[in-house]
């Protein structure tokens, strides 16, 4: 049993340390060295169809949907197309506007999810093109997409989802890349830069993974609490909602993640004495205010852990108790290595919690019921 996990505890653990891996796995055939562009020979959406969208859905569920969340705002800057967010279970239910300029992009790691499949035939039955970004070639939604891209992350076993979850990250970036190029958004260098930002994103995980003894002590201490909030701005807030729910799958510790600007319109309430607030700052442009908001739960008594890159970490240190370096990259690219941490620390806070880190309770890795 030991031999199918690597050598490591856990699938979990295993499928963590396998992301530099899933990384260079999704991008591999997808960049042209040549031309530094990204290429999806397979897809059926023509140039002009992609030139003709006019707004995006995302439909998914749980760690697809926060995938979701991160991908669909970078698509959104890099593309300047309207992109709304949508859980699969309510998508249909809500008569939504679907056009065929719309693209709805569906995301399932196991393309099995029912709800997600339902929203993608809703979405087909009003005409939408329909492109599904999975880690699952053969299954259901895969069969009935449109389009596919396949995230080549290799079969994840744990029900916490972790390397599905950057792996989709890396294909949203593709696709965005793909996209500007041809609706003629960004400028062939920008298009390289951001590449080359991607190629290096792989190295920087594997350095990430070698600073587990840090987040393994802190996760501990966390394991003692039990409610803990993520908080952060813009994609920030994205991963701090992702960074919640794996705490939560796993160590069933409760947490809440919050936009950063908004814990002063009703949960700083619930801030108290001693309780834990981890803040990411990777977000440039929004780093002032986030560190005038890591004030307020600090002024009220919050013991804060930021989660920022090594430029900032002096200047933060000042505001907060404790901070987790990351390795720079692109703003847009900052979920792929800030989420790292919080993955290791729902599966140490799990372990040091003695629960079943792989098969968390009431819980289960594809759901095919609606
Ligand atoms: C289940 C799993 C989650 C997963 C969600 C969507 O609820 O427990 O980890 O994110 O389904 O799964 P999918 O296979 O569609 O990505």
């Amino acid at each position: 049993v030991t031999a199918e996990k690597g050598g490591f505890d856990h699938f979990m653990l295993k499928e963590i340390h396998e992301q530099p891996k899933a990384y260079r796995d999704t991008m591999l055939g997808r960049i042209d060295e040549k031309t530094h562009k990204v290429v999806f020979p397979n897809l059926n959406m023509t140039p002009e169809y992609i030139r003709s969208i006019r707004q995006i859905h995302i439909v998914a569920c749980g760690t697809a949907y926060h995938a979701g969340l991160v991908g669909g705002s970078v698509i959104e800057q890099l593309i300047r197309v309207p992109v709304s967010f949508e859980v699969a279970s309510e998508y249909r239910y809500r008569n939504p506007i679907i056009t065929p300029d719309t693209l709805v992009i569906v995301v399932s790691q196991s393309g099995e999810t029912a709800d997600t499949l339902a929203g993608l035939r809703e979405a087909q039955a009003n005409g939408a093109h329909v492109l599904a970004i999975t880690n699952v070639v053969g299954s259901s939604i895969a069969r009935d997409a449109n389009d596919v891209i396949a995230t080549l992350a290799g079969p994840e076993i744990a029900v916490a989802s972790t390397k599905a979850y950057t792996s989709q990250i890396i294909a949203f970036n593709l696709l965005g890349l793909y996209m500007a190029d041809i609706r003629g958004t960004m400028e062939a260098s920008e298009i390289a830069h951001v590449i080359a930002a991607m190629q290096s994103l792989p190295e920087q995980v594997e350095s990430l993974l070698a600073q587990s003894e840090s987040i393994k002590a802190y996760a501990e201490h966390i394991s003692k609490h039990e409610h803990l909030f993520f908080i952060g701005r813009g994609l920030d807030y994205a991963v701090a909602m992702e960074g919640s729910l794996k705490l939560k799958e796993i160590s069933y510790i409760h947490s809440e993640a919050y936009a950063a600007g908004e814990l002063k319109h009703g949960t700083l309430a619930l801030i108290e004495e001693g309780i834990p607030v981890i803040a990411l700052a990777t977000q440039d442009a929004l780093l002032e205010k986030t560190v005038s908001n890591i004030k307020e739960v600090k002024a009220r008594g919050a013991e804060v852990m930021a989660i920022t890159y090594e430029e900032h970490v002096a200047d933060l240190m000042r505001s907060v108790d404790q901070v987790f370096a990351i390795p720079k990259t692109l703003p847009l690219l900052m979920p792929a290595l800030s989420v790292v941490p919080l993955q290791l620390l729902a599966y140490y806070a799990s372990l040091a919690l003695g629960h079943d880190v792989d098969k968390p309770r009431n819980l289960a890795k594809s759901v095919t019921v609606e």
